[in-house]
């Protein structure tokens, strides 16, 4: 193999696998990011709405309930109606977001979970230090990223509506119904609360950085590439294949073929000066030997 095919087969290798190994830590990082960036929204969403469902239990409730009977305003002073309406805001917005609040005995049907929604409850409820749980499923859409906290009854002002219908405001259980929603513990995790989005968007922007980097990164090698071959064939190849030429004459007996012109202190340099001493050497070798068997 000559020189220039060994040079580029090493090129070639060490770039191959320095494309590889960017190509698979890269994919990781940019995917890792674009996750962790959904997740850090979505608990952003879950605190914001953790925080319309105690102001609702804590300010406006207690307040409510005192002077209010209108079922519609009474409204205002539950956490789970609270969320449904921060909610609402916020999918204006960004429609993308979902929020469920579920529980294993929902006052309200629509809050009964799904076999995988019951699933993550039943992990809270018989791990009680687990606060967080998150994942990602697959949707009708692509892949979902969830996240779920606890929904504890931590304030003995949620058993307002949730001990039992006697103990309710009428208008809510004349709305809800007087079997379900009751019951609950102080202490008791009832439910969850679960924030869901799409990964589909940031996983394809994360792929479209991870085509962009890795085309720039080939442009990059291509480039280095072609520089490395000029070099090569400047200082290296076109030099010595020329000093080759030469040596192949005088080595064949031709001495009249001049000498190299290379200058410069780099290695071919010193080469071919030694190599024009050698032949003057041998030229001047072959003259002596010629006048003494001519001579003789
Ligand atoms: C003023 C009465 C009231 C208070 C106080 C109250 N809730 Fe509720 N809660 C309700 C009603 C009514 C619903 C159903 C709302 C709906 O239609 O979405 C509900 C819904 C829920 C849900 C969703 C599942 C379900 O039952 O439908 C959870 C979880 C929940 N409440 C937990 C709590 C917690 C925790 C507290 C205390 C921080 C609390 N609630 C305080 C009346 C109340």
């Amino acid at each position: 193999m000559k020189l220039r095919g060994k040079f580029n087969s090493m090129l070639v290798l060490v770039f191959g696998l320095g494309l590889g190994a960017s190509a698979y830590t890269s994919y990781q990082h940019l995917n890792e990011n674009a996750r962790d960036e959904v997740l850090s929204n979505a608990r952003v969403l879950m605190e914001t709405i953790l925080s319309a469902r105690t102001w609702a239990v804590n300010e406006v409730g207690p307040n409510l309930r005192e002077t209010e009977d209108d079922e519609e305003v009474l409204m205002m002073g539950i956490p789970a109606y609270a969320a449904d309406k921060v909610m609402e805001a916020v999918q204006k917005r960004y429609p993308e977001y979902g929020y469920r609040e579920v529980a294993l005995n929902p006052t309200n049907d629509k809050h009964r979970p799904a076999d995988w929604e019951a699933k993550i409850v039943n992990a809270f409820r018989s791990d009680v230090a687990k606060t967080e749980e998150w994942g990602i499923r697959q949707g009708p859409k692509g892949p979902i990223l969830y996240l779920a906290h606890p929904i504890e009854i931590k304030q003995a002002g949620c058993l307002a509506c949730h001990t039992s219908p006697e103990k309710s405001p009428p208008q809510l259980v004349a709305k809800y119904g007087a079997t379900n929603g009751y019951g609950w513990k102080l202490k008791e995790i009832v439910g969850a609360q679960i924030v869901t989005v799409p990964l589909s968007v940031p996983i394809e922007n994360a792929n479209h950085m991870f085509v962009t980097f890795m085309g720039t990164l080939t442009g990059i090698f291509v480039i280095l590439f072609i520089l490395l071959n000029m070099m090569l064939t400047a200082l290296v190849i076109s030099r010595v294949g020329a000093m080759a030429k030469l040596a192949d004459e005088v080595s064949k007996g031709n001495l009249e073929m001049g000498e190299f012109n290379e200058k410069g202190t780099d290695e071919v340099a010193q080469l071919s000066a030694s190599f024009n001493r050698m032949r003057r050497s041998i030229v001047k070798a072959m003259k002596i030997f010629g006048k003494q068997t001519g001579g003789g």
